[in-house]
C-alpha cells in the first residue's frame, strides 16, 4: 500500500502534540514529511521548542520549520488557560539539541511539495490557525497540483472560541478563509466530529500510569488538558487535532458530507465563523469540503489507544 505523503502544521498544544504522536506511531502508513508551526496555542517561540522536543522525545526524525507569529492581519491571541504557559501544561519533556531548519519557513513548505517523485502528492494536514497555509498557497500556487487534500482540523457549524467560532479560524479568519476559497479538496474535521471524540478519565489515567516514560508524559498531558477549564463536566477530553489524523490513517470510521464553506471576516458577532452550506438545494459547484460529522467513537479510542501504546 502507498503511504500517505504529509505534512502537518500545529500550534503544539497539548492536542497537537497527541496528533505528532500518533504520525510517529503511524509510519507505516504516513511518510511524514515535515512539521511547520504557526503562533495559536502559544506564542511561536514556545510552540517552536515544544516541536523540537516532541519529535526527538518520539525519535520522530523529520525537519521542522518556525512559521508565522501570528494571523495575517488581525492582533495574536493565545490559548494559555487550555495549555499552560509553555503549551504542554506541567508536563517536562527531555532537552533537545534539534534545532529548526534554516531560511524562509514557506519556501521550505514550497519546496518540500515540488521535490516530491513525479505522480505522487501532498497531504497537508493543519491544525493550528491557517496562516502558514494560506501564504503557501498565496505566494507559491504552483504547489495546487501536488497537493493531494487539506484535512484541517478547525471550524463546525458551532463554535467553541466564540458561540459561532473555533480557535483556528477565530485565530486567523483571512487565512480560513483563503484556504477555504482556494477550492481544493478539503477534509474539514470540525467540532461537530472532535465533539464526539476523545478519551475518558479512566482511559487517561491508564496512560498516566503507565511505566513507559512516553505514554505516561502523553497521559500527563492529557491530565492538565482534562482539569483545563474547557473540560469542566466533560465525560470526555475533545483531543482535536488528532482526529485529523485518524482520519487519514482509518477514514472507514467517519461520517461526513459535501458543502461549502465561506469564512465570516467581520469583526462582528460571528468573525471566525466558517459558514456552512447545508442546504439542499445548495448548487453542486463550490462543494469542495468533506464535513465530518459523526465518528464512531470506540473503533476511534481503540486505534487511537493502540497508537499510543506502541511509541
Ligand atoms: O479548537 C481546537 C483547536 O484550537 C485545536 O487545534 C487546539 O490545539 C487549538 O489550537
Ligand atoms: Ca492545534
Amino acid at each position: 500500500m502507498t503511504k500517505t505523503n504529509l505534512w502537518i502544521d500545529c500550534d503544539p498544544g497539548i492536542d497537537d502534540a497527541i496528533a505528532i504522536a500518533a504520525c510517529a506511531a503511524s509510519q507505516d502508513v504516513l511518510n511524514v514529511h515535515g512539521i511547520s508551526t504557526v503562533a495559536g496555542n502559544q506564542t511561536i517561540e514556545r510552540v517552536t521548542n515544544n516541536a523540537l522536543l516532541l519529535t526527538d522525545f518520539l525519535n520522530l526524525d523529520v525537519p521542522v520549520v518556525s512559521g508565522q507569529a501570528g494571523p495575517l492581519t488581525r492582533e495574536k491571541v493565545d490559548a494559555g488557560h487550555v495549555h499552560g504557559t509553555t503549551g504542554l501544561g506541567d508536563t517536562v519533556l527531555p532537552k533537545t539539541s534539534k534545532t529548526v531548519e534554516p531560511g524562509n519557513p514557506i519556501v521550505f513548505m514550497r519546496d518540500t511539495i515540488m521535490n516530491l517523485p513525479e505522480g505522487e502528492k501532498m497531504t497537508l494536514v493543519p491544525v493550528g490557525p491557517l496562516t502558514n497555509i494560506a501564504l503557501l498557497l498565496k505566494v507559491f500556487p504552483e504547489v495546487n497540483n501536488k497537493i493531494e487534500k487539506i484535512v484541517i482540523m478547525g471550524g463546525g457549524t458551532y463554535g467553541n472560541r466564540t458561540p459561532t467560532a473555533e480557535f483556528n479560524i477565530w485565530g486567523d479568519p483571512e487565512a480560513g478563509k483563503m484556504v477555504f476559497d482556494s477550492n481544493l479538496p478539503i477534509v474539514m474535521c470540525g467540532l461537530d466530529v472532535t465533539h464526539k471524540s476523545g478519551l475518558n478519565r479512566e482511559q487517561v489515567k491508564e496512560l498516566y500510569d503507565s511505566d513507559k516514560k512516553i505514554q505516561h508524559a502523553f497521559g500527563d498531558m492529557l491530565n492538565f488538558y482534562f482539569d483545563s477549564p474547557a473540560y469542566i463536566n466533560s465525560d470526555l477530553v475533545h483531543i482535536h487535532d488528532v482526529v485529523a489524523i485518524i482520519y487519514i490513517t482509518n477514514p472507514e470510521i467517519f461520517t461526513g458530507q459535501q458543502v461549502s464553506v465561506d469564512v465570516d471576516c467581520t469583526d462582528g458577532i460571528n468573525r471566525g465563523m466558517t459558514v456552512c452550506d447545508l442546504r439542499h438545494t445548495a448548487p453542486e459547484e463550490g462543494r469542495n469540503v468533506t464535513l465530518l460529522t459523526d465518528l464512531e467513537l470506540d473503533k476511534f479510542q481503540k486505534i487511537l489507544l493502540d497508537k499510543l501504546e506502541n511509541l
